[in-house]
């Protein structure tokens, strides 16, 4: 069974007294430096001179650069985008750092894959919630939680764990119960949600609209059957509310038969034994390697991959019916 930390196992006052650099200002970086705030925190927001520290100076938060906000902090949250960490780790923040200081993630892939290496005397942490930044911010304004996972990477103080569940009661994560975690596990959790789990849906979904077009049935009906109707939203809220299964009962039996009896079979012989070598892919490290190859030849698959996205006759007839505006 997991841990789960609630908000009577944190104690926020462990950060009194402690200046907290939140480096970014953006989904995650505005969200939490707010509530810390709220929280009673002592808050500096490092940041580039861009349009989020200017947002970040009209919410009434105190900006400084990069390097300062690290020399500052005590506790120096790094919440900008996971491809630009390693760069600004090396050039703005390392340099900033003191013995029993604590560096914090809300991911855990740079700190996992080896791409930012801290120095022994300080604490590296993770709170990682599992909700968009926009939604940090306001369930937290409504005084209600959000899923969240706190980790451990290094203890150098020896109160490592202590800091990270305070954080994690500041921004809100807590309130609902925060899980014990690893950087391990937040990786490959997140990864292969992102390359199984969406990856998969995604697939499906366009062989589902071909196979059904080439067949000879209107695209506009198709696709108002698998999404556009809304019906995909109503099934992953009542999912919410009765069960995964559990809202099975909500169709017809038809349905229900079809569903189950079909489900082992879509994904070929050997779904599982393909699962398992997806994941190996992550755990080993390939995964990474290959991203940071593709990020330093400029993206050119990622740029290829989403024109042909964007090619998809999917996009027409969002057009069409006007939706997906995006695109439009
Ligand atoms: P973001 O893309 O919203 O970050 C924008 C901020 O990064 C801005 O303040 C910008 O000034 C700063 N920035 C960008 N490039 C920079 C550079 N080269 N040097 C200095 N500052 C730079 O990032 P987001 O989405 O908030 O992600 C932050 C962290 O939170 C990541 O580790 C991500 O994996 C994690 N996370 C994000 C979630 C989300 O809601 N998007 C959910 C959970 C975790």
């Amino acid at each position: 069974m997991v841990t789960i930390y609630r908000d009577d196992d944190a104690d926020l006052s462990v950060l009194e007294g402690q200046t907290i650099a939140v480096i970014g200002y953006g989904n995650q970086g505005r969200a939490q430096a707010l509530n810390l705030c709220d929280s009673g925190c002592d808050v500096v927001v490092g940041c580039p001179p861009d349009a989020y520290r200017e947002r970040a100076q009209a919410d009434g938060l105190e900006t400084v650069d990069v390097p300062e906000a690290a020399r500052r902090g005590d506790v120096v949250l790094v919440l900008i985008p996971d491809e630009v960490q390693p760069h600004v780790y090396r050039e703005s923040l390392a340099p900033g750092l003191a013995e029993g200081n604590a560096l914090g993630f809300a991911s855990g892939y740079n700190i996992h894959f080896g791409l930012v290496k801290p120095p022994p005397f300080v604490d590296v942490i993770m709170v990682a919630p599992r909700m968009i930044g926009a939604a940090v911010r306001e369930r937290f304004e409504r005084g209600e939680g959000f899923p969240c996972l706190v980790a451990v990477g290094q203890d150098a103080t020896g109160r490592a764990l202590e800091r990270a569940l305070a954080l994690s009661r500041g921004i809100g994560g807590t309130k609902e119960g925060a899980f014990a975690s690893s950087f391990e596990e937040e990786v490959l959790v997140d990864l292969f949600a992102e390359q199984w789990l969406w990856a998969g849906i995604g697939k499906l979904c366009r062989l589902f609209f071909e196979t059904l077009v080439e067949a000879g049935c209107t695209p506009e009906t198709v696709a108002t059957e698998m999404y556009l109707s809304g019906e995909m939203v109503e099934v992953a809220q009542a999912m919410l509310t009765e069960g995964f299964f559990g809202q099975l009962d909500l169709h017809s039996q038809t349905s229900q038969y079809g569903q189950l009896s079909r489900a082992g079979t879509v994904l070929g012989d050997d779904p599982e034994g393909r699962a398992r070598q997806m994941l190996e892919v992550l755990r080993s490290g390939q995964f990474a390697r290959e991203w940071a190859e593709e990020q330093q030849t400029g993206k050119p698959f990622l740029a290829r991959l989403k024109q042909e996205a964007l090619a998809h006759p999917l996009n027409e007839i969002e057009r069409k019916l006007s939706r997906g505006h995006r695109h439009g």
